[in-house]
């Protein structure tokens, strides 16, 4: 099979990618998604797509949680990207690149009003622009909004765009390997899910988009397919990660599902309470309140429910309270996370508390590029030929080491929509098909025929405890020793695996083998997460060291390179921070 373009994907990053690149004059392209595109992960992201468009602002003298207005049409414009800029370097605590952040927080403008051109179906202020709430860590209101189904109107409106520009989609189809041969890549394997026939596609360009790793954590928001097969599958073929100890939590996962209720619920004015009933985030953050970012949040919580005062029978869990804002408010801007509150666990926020607790919600680390979706293959900045990545998946850093909430879906739109052009630029400048030696389809037919034979546990099994051992010894907060453990456990894992079997063995729509196969990945990638958090002795946004409390610059102000070397296993290495020290010197971090 054989295809110009290759986008493993069909979340906000590939298929912006395969839009601008179809829109270029590429005339074949193909994205490929293990999901019907229309369910990849972008479409759960709820409460807002930043970008500094200035369109509301706090009233005047009510105070920084205030009520908002439209900003009155003679008015100064209440944002600006330079502010957005700052923030988001705050809020990465100074580990994001600086060129790249300036690029995200510009472009947001521009990738704003084409998807309002494209008919996306924004809410509105009263006077007609698209509305804005305010989100963790940014000091304006700039979280652009559909009502709490951002990522879904988002996703649809671009998904139209691809449609409308012949994109092919093979839906279904599981990536399970990446064909890279002197450094260029030339295509992949992957699985036609619905017969479990194995193809080798080869492209002269391929793009990874596949979103997260989530599923390593036993509470996640993240959906089910957000295994992290492209980091795990790029890192197999000796690819470097990056950053990948750097894993946010969310605040605000549903008690026990860990399903998103979305930040919104706090941008609206929710509030958090331990089981006093007291509104602790005053203890934590007394300017920013709920408003703090994630990290921030996400430990004070976990402070509150290791010191014993967390709700619920386990005193695991928090309460977020969104009964003040009123049942009109709740309807009109957070519906979605009403139900699910309803479904999952049986309390409507309009009249009940709704039990939270942190969940495992972004990967901050992951397969590292340039600022336009080129894969380096190492520290002096190398480009895998022909290999692109873009969105959760990749590493860019715009985020380093904490992501605001609503830098995602702009980060995978802008850096989507910029690996199209540079991907067009490649294939349209005369890269050429290349051959690939041997079959790589059927060495990943013998992986299938080696899970069907085994005797082993279930993979199931394993995965099980892989959960328990990075939530406990790899969670929210880390010390040498548990990570150390988790090193151990991971070691030990990854043999059991050698050995796991599946129950289901035919060929048709088998989620079985897809699990377990999704499982060696999980299994494989983890050590990166555990080695980094090991060796980085300091604690600097989502990454929080006991035993190493502060952030240090003199020894850590560097992004994590881990990569497998053949037999000799994982090699860490490190790579500099792109900072602008004139206009963005690190500074210390407070809210
Ligand atoms: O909380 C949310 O609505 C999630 C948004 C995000 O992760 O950016």
């Amino acid at each position: 099979m054989e295809h110009d373009v290759l986008i493993v994907g069909a979340g906000l990053a590939g298929t912006w990618a395969a839009v601008i690149a179809a829109q270029q004059g590429v005339r074949d392209v193909a994205v490929l998604s293990k999901i019907h595109p229309l369910r990849s992960h972008s479409g759960a992201a709820q409460g807002g797509i930043a970008a500094a468009l200035g369109n509301v602002r706090p009233v005047p003298g009510s105070g920084p949680r205030g009520p908002l207005e439209a900003t009155p049409a003679n008015a100064e414009p209440a944002d600006s990207w330079e502010l957005h800029m700052f923030d988001t370097i705050k809020g990465s605590d100074w580990l994001g690149d600086q060129d790249a952040i300036e690029i995200l927080v510009k472009d947001a403008l521009d990738v704003l009003y084409t998807y309002e051109k494209m008919g996306c179906v924004f809410s509105r202020t009263a006077d007609g622009r698209i509305a804005q709430r305010r989100f963790g860590g940014h000091q304006a209101p700039r979280a652009n909004y559909a009502a709490d189904r951002t990522g879904h109107v988002l996703l649809h409106t671009i998904h139209e765009q691809a449609l409308r520009h012949g994109v092919h989609f093979y839906s279904e189809w599981y990536v399970m390997d990446l064909i890279v041969e002197e450094n260029i890549c030339r295509g992949v394997v992957a699985m036609n899910v619905l017969d479990g026939s194995i193809h080798t596609m080869r492209a002269k360009a391929v793009l990874f988009a596949t979103g997260g790793y989530g599923r390593a954590f036993q509470i996640t928001s993240n959906a089910y397919a957000n295994t992290g097969d492209g980091v795990a599958i790029a890192y197999r073929n000796g690819v470097p990660l990056m950053d990948m100890e750097f894993v946010q939590f969310h605040p605000t996962g549903l008690y026990r599902h860990g399903i998103l209720m979305s930040e919104a619920c706090r941008g609206e004015g929710g509030y958090l309470l331990n089981s006093a009933g007291e509104r602790f985030m005053q203890n934590y953050a007394a300017d920013k309140m709920e408003l703090a970012p994630r990290d921030l949040v996400s430990r004070s919580e976990q402070t509150e429910i290791d010191e014993g005062r967390g709700v619920m029978a386990d005193k695991q869990g928090i309460y977020l309270d969104l009964r003040h804002l009123g049942a009109e408010r709740i309807l009109a801007k957070l519906p979605e996370v009403r139900q699910i509150a309803i479904d999952f666990v049986g309390a409507d926020p309009i009249t009940d508390l709704v039990p939270i607790q942190p969940t495992a919600h972004y990967s901050m680390g992951g397969i590292p590029t340039d600022v336009n979706g080129r894969v380096l293959a190492n520290a002096a900045g190398d480009w895998v030929q022909g290999f692109f990545a873009a969105g959760e998946c990749a590493c860019v850093s715009v985020h380093g080491a904490n992501r605001l909430g609503s830098n995602s879906l702009l980060e995978a739109s802008v850096f989507g929509r910029r690996a199209g052009y540079a991907i067009a630029e490649y294939v349209l400048g005369g890269a050429q098909q290349q051959a690939v030696a041997g079959d790589p389809a059927e060495a990943n037919r013998q992986r299938v025929h080696k899970l069907f034979r085994n005797e082993g546990e279930l993979a199931e099994q394993i995965l099980v405890e892989l959960r328990q051992t990075m939530t406990n010894k790899c969670g929210i907060y880390r010390t040498a020793e548990k990570l150390a453990e988790a090193q151990r456990e991971i070691q030990g894992y990854q043999e059991r695996m050698k050995t796991a079997r599946v129950m289901d063995k035919s060929g048709r729509f088998n989620t079985d083998l897809l699990a377990a196969l999704e499982a060696e990945h999980l299994v494989l990638f983890s050590e990166a997460i555990v080695a980094g958090a090991l060796a980085r002795t300091e604690s600097r946004g989502a990454h929080s060291r006991v035993d190493f409390k502060t952030r240090d610059d003199e020894q850590w102000l560097k992004h994590t390179l881990a990569q497998r070397n053949g037999r000799s296993g994982l090699a860490l290495s490190y790579k500099p921070v792109t900072i602008d020290y004139e206009k963005y010197p690190p500074q210390k971090r407070q809210y």
